[in-house]
């Protein structure tokens, strides 16, 4: 486990989110009509802006698995100046992430640890923590910081059909074992992509959130799967407190600019 920005202002340690860029290898090719690298780029941009302690990146990031596409990715994020972790989503191929960097993390900041899952289950569209994985949940727990999980597909329903069919396949093991173990109720933040829509929901004493794409996204409460054409991607900035209080905020972009963003705030 490595300590990140053990010099933080007042304590808090800020990081923000961005997720689901479908990238491609060919600077020519489209995700569903859009220039994934272009928005993902502005999406970069703007997080350099805000200067983070740490980017995060929740799965997704390839949408054709390429090496090149990867490379391309890293090539980026190292150019940012930021310091960065990813996380593979149901598109990605963690065998090609790990020639650049680890696909999983386990880091410490002075008042929380922060804790990468790997959901990518292979040949599925829909994730699954590994025995391995969930005992890297149960190694965390066992410290009595407050602690935020991120991972790729979440482990709760949406209210969408479709999307609920490929969500976490083994959600039920991971609040299981958070039920056993998280006495103090360390587990205040989980973190996930897959959905491509604003999400925010408290499940026990975790709040869940979930980001939109840097790329497309899914209209919101859907039988069947459906593109919001009119919805702008966006980041998320997580505040991250002394005493395992927290506040997180969506800042919604076009390619060029900040147009408006929500709040909330938890605190155990
Ligand atoms: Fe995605």
């Amino acid at each position: 486990m490595s300590l990140l920005n053990p010099i933080t202002e007042s304590g808090v340690f800020r990081l923000v989110q961005l997720t689901d860029p479908h990238l491609l290898a060919d600077p020519t090719a489209r995700y569903r009509g859009l220039d994934t690298r272009q928005r993902f780029l502005a999406g970069l941009q703007l997080a350099r802006r805000l200067q983070p302690d740490l980017l995060l990146l929740t799965g997704d990031l390839a949408q054709d698995e390429a090496a090149a596409t990867y490379q391309w990715l890293y090539q980026q994020l190292q150019a940012s100046g930021l310091t960065w972790r990813w996380l593979p989503g149901n598109h990605d191929a963690p065998e090609l992430m790990q020639a650049w960097s680890s696909s999983v993390f386990h880091d410490q900041t002075p008042h929380w640890q922060l804790l990468g899952l790997d959901s990518h289950w292979p040949g599925q569209v829909a994730g699954y923590l590994s025995a391995t994985e969930l005992e890297r949940l149960q190694q965390a727990l066992t410290d009595p910081r407050p602690l935020l999980v991120a991972l790729h597909h979440p482990p709760i329903k949406v209210n969408s059909r479709w999307m609920d069919a490929i969500s976490l396949d083994n959600a039920s093991n991971f609040w299981q074992l958070v039920d056993k173990l998280d006495l103090k109720q360390q587990l205040k933040l989980l973190i996930c992509g897959h959905v491509h829509q604003p999400l925010s929901r408290q499940q026990g004493h975790t709040r869940v959130l979930a980001c939109p794409s840097t790329a497309a996204q899914f209209t919101p409460q859907q039988d069947e799967f459906s593109i919001d054409d009119k919805a702008l991607p966006a980041l998320r900035l997580i505040r991250l407190n002394t005493r395992g209080c927290f506040s997180s905020r969506l800042i919604h972009y076009d390619p060029q600019a900040v147009t408006h963003s929500s709040s909330g705030q938890g605190c155990g």
